[in-house]
This record gives C-alpha cells, structure tokens and sequence, in this order.
C-alpha cells in the first residue's frame, strides 16, 4: 500500500484500496448510504460497492418514513435498499424500528399502553417480516437511555413502560428468526453512567430470555475522545457473554468529529497536527477493533456517512465544515484511510 502517494487517489477508482478487502475473513466494514447513491455509474455507487461489505440507511428505514400515518407503509427506499444489498453480497442492517426521535406522532396520539403496544408490534411485524433474510441486522431499539444514565422518558417508556424494549426485541424475533438483534446507543464508550446502565438493562434482557443478540456502540467520537474509557467501556459490556456466549457488540455509526460536541468556534483549520492525531486515532481503534473481531465479539465495523462532504456533522452543532471520516470529500482518500487499510492487510 503506498502510503506516500501525492497525487489524490479517490474511493472508486480501480486502483484505490478497498476497506472491505483489507478486511476480508476478520471484519465486515460499511457506511450509512442514502438510497439516492445506490444506482447508477457514480463515483458514489461505485465506491459503496468497492468499498463496504454492510451497509445502513442513514434516514430512510426509520419510522417516519416507513408508517408516516398508522397503516400506510412506504416500502420503496427500503426494497431498493434490499435489493442493492442482494445483488452486491453486502450485509444490510435496517435502522431504526423504536426511537423517540424521527418516530411519526400518531404512533403515541390517544394511546395507553396496549394501544401503544399494538401499534409497536404491527410497525416491527410487518417491516421485519418484509424483509425476512435479506436485512440480517435491527437495530431494534434505539437511544433508549437517558445521557446522565437511567432510562430515556420516552413517550415508549412513558406509555408502555420499561418492558417495551423487551416486547419490541420479541416481536422481532417473531418476525425474522434468523436477524440478528439489537439495542443500540451513543456515548456509550465516554460515559460511565450511560454503559453502566446499558450493562444492567442489558444483563436484565438475556437473564428474561429476550432475544437481544447484542449492544451497537455508536461511536460518534471527538477529538477529545479517551481511547483508554472506550476499550474499559466496552469490556464492561463484552463481559455479559458469561451469560450468553455468542453475544456481541457492533460499531454502528463510527465517525470522528472535527468539534468538540457543542463547541461553537469558528471552523477549525486542518493542520498537520490535527491530521497525525486523526490518523493515530482511528488507527488505535482499528487495532482494537481487530482485538475484538479476534474474539469474536465484534465483526462489523460501519461509519456513519460515505464521505466527510455528506456527513451530518457539517450541520452540528452548527454549519461547521467537518472532517470525520477516512473518505473526504470529492470522495478523496485521506492519509488516515491508508494507515487504517494498512492495519486491515497486516501491512
Ligand atoms: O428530509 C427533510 C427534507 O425534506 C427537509 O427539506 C430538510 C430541512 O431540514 O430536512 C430533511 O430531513 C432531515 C433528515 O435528516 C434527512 O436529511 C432532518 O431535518 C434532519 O433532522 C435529519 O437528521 C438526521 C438525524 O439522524 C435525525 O435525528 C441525520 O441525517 C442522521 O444522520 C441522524 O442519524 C442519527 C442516527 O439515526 C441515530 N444516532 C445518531 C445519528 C446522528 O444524529
């Protein structure tokens, strides 16, 4: 792998390395896409094709889209979505079923808890059993604790109560036996609070029997991300496999901001320094990542976004430019990009 080349290599080119490839047999890698890069020959498509082996919808699977009014179900985006995924070999996770945000507001309109139930249950039945065998990962349940810790008081919570991620993670099960399950959320990695609680709810949920087959650490990181907090926090989660030995964790939304969260400075600029510790950051957590896959508690690593010129980090906290991701834009390869292939082949 040349690592000292000058001229720009871009993502889709023939020439360019592939993520997927120098991860082949140890970890699957993928993005969040937009079904508007799925067809034609575009540098987009091309480079989702050479590039991943999973792929998430980064809007168009959740709720809103999906049931916008009780009972009318809008399945384009997620059949071409299936479809993609069926003819390029590429894992597919839909995200999300349950989440308090991006949820239409006719599901919680007039209901009590068996109402609300039902509601859940037709939303999880209908669209997992749609896509039974062809989306092989759910995000089930998603965000559904507080950031100081304790239980997010969603209207899902609030209304049906804290076993609703229980019934949701069962109506899925019924509804593909084959996918596999998960709870999944941010911070988990800085916050002690937030994992401790994920631990005790998630301990709860296999020791009832629930079908969770695992925790999806988000992963949005800064550039004041603790690396030494991230790999104690999901060793507090990787330790429920005494109870359950094929439970895993995935990395389903990796991306590195630019900001400290909330920092309202002005653009930074993009100085050597900043890109040594990028390119030592992601490589560290690509080496543990490869730890983990070695386990066998990990094996899908997805960044949130195809390009750092489509990130949703350019609109947080404000219109910041960010730079969060190996590809950047003009779907130019960034020097971090190589090192992190690099680790992939052993190079
Ligand atoms: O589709 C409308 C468009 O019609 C309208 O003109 C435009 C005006 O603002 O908004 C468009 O919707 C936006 C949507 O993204 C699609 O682009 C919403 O405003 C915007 O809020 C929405 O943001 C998404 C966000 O989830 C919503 O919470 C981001 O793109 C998406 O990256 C982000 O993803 C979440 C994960 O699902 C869960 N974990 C955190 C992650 C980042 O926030």
């Amino acid at each position: 792998m040349n690592k000292e080349t000058k001229a720009p290599v871009f993502a889709w080119e023939d020439a360019a390395p592939s993520l997927k490839e120098a991860f082949a047999g140890k970890l699957k890698i993928g993005a969040a896409v937009n079904t508007r890069h799925l067809s034609g020959d575009t540098p987009e498509c091309r480079t989702i094709k050479k590039q991943f082996s999973v792929l998430t919808l980064e809007n168009e699977s959740k709720p809103e889209p999906v049931q916008p009014q009780e009972g009318r179900f809008v399945f384009g985006p997620l059949d071409r979505f299936a479809a993609f995924g069926e003819e390029n070999g590429i894992r597919l996770r839909g995200h999300t079923l349950v989440w308090h945000s991006q949820c239409p507001a006719w599901f919680f309109d007039g209901a009590d808890r068996d109402l609300l139930l039902k509601r859940m249950r037709d939303h999880i039945g209908t669209v997992v059993s749609r896509y039974r065998g062809k989306i092989a990962v759910w995000d089930v349940v998603n965000e559904a604790l507080k950031d100081s810790g304790g239980m997010r008081e969603s209207p899902w919570y609030k209304i049906i109560g804290e076993d609703y991620i229980a019934e949701a993670f069962r109506a899925a099960r019924e509804a593909d036996p084959g996918a596999r399950l998960i709870l999944n959320d941010y911070n988990l990695e800085s916050s002690d609070a937030k994992v401790g609680t994920m631990a005790a709810v998630a301990e709860k949920l296999l020791r009832d029997g629930v079908p969770l087959d695992g925790i999806g650490f988000q992963m949005h990181l800064g550039p004041d991300t603790d690396l030494g907090k991230l790999r104690e926090n999901v060793r507090k989660i990787t330790a429920l496999r005494s109870l359950r030995p094929d439970f895993q964790i995935e990395v389903t939304e990796l991306d590195l901001s630019s900001y400290r969260w909330g920092d309202l400075a002005e653009d930074i600029k993009w100085t050597e320094e900043r890109e040594r510790r990028f390119r030592e950051t992601y490589a560290a957590l690509f080496r543990f990542y490869l730890d983990l896959a070695e386990e066998g508690v990990l094996d899908s690593v997805v960044f949130w976004g195809l390009s750092d010129g489509v990130s949703w980090l350019n609109g947080f906290p404000r219109r910041h430019r960010n730079y969060p991701l190996l590809i950047g834009r003009d779907l130019r390869l960034k020097p971090a990009f190589f090192e992190v292939a690099g680790i992939g082949t052993g190079d």
